[in-house]
């Protein structure tokens, strides 16, 4: 599968993570999966992709509300398209450490989601694995998660709460493990611990039961 970037830039409302470096702007190839950062215009494309991965209203009804929750700017927003059809989406939103003001940059990626016909071929992978290094160049130092300690460990999460990460809600000890977090400079283990505070829009406690 190849991966492309489209637009040759990724700044809009992704700019107030700082100046993204080095992004391609080849035009891809038609039988290619390419992957940019959805405008405005995608959104529509954005929510279906949502509907269709979950099967739900819930989760495209939450993306809709944090694309225009000024709580979660700095927000990067990923949207997978294979010959011009929309076929995955994941979003990132800004985080902060309670009683830790300015300490860093955070991110929550939430959520993730491929339409049920094109899963199992990397397309997660690769928003994954896109978001994760656009947010690195942006000097983003932590991204959390709430999600399959089945899929999310193979990309480089982690279990937060044994690392001093608590969830915005408390998350019951059977699904501890979901609570993950990835550190994207490695210094901030061990330095950095608290209680995660998330966008308004995903600041109730029914979207934090895994
Ligand atoms: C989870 C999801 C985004 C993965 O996207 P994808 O493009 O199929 O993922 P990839 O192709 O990169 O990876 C596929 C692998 O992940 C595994 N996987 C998928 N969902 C998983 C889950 N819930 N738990 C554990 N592993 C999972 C697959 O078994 C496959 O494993 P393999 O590589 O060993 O065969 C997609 O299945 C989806 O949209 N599911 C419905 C919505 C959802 O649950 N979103 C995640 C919310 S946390």
């Amino acid at each position: 599968m190849g991966v492309t970037l489209v637009g040759g830039s990724v700044m809009g409302p992704f700019a107030g993570w700082g100046r993204l470096r080095g992004v391609d702007a080849r035009q891809p190839p038609v039988d290619e999966v390419h992957i940019g950062e959805a405008s405005e215009a995608d959104t529509p494309d954005v929510l279906f992709v949502e509907r269709e991965a979950f099967g739900a209203q819930e989760e495209a009804d939450l993306v809709r509300a944090l694309l225009s929750d000024p709580s979660a700017e700095p927000r990067l927003s990923l949207l997978a398209r294979e010959r011009g059809r929309p076929v995955g989406h994941v979003l990132f939103t800004a985080a902060r450490l309670r009683d830790a003001p300015g300490s860093g940059s955070i991110a929550i990626l939430a959520p993730l989601a491929v339409v049920p016909d094109a899963q199992g071929r990397g397309i997660g992978t690769a928003l994954i694995e896109l978001g994760l290094q656009l947010l690195r160049e942006s000097g983003v130092d932590l991204v959390f998660v709430l999600g399959h300690p089945g899929y999310y460990p193979r990309h480089g999460f982690e279990p937060a709460g044994r690392l001093g990460f608590d969830a915005p809600f408390p998350i019951a000890s059977a699904d501890a493990d979901a609570w993950m977090v990835q550190a994207l400079r490695t210094e901030v283990i061990g330095v950095r611990r608290g209680q995660v505070v998330c966008a308004d829009s995903l600041n109730q406690p029914e979207l934090w039961r895994e």
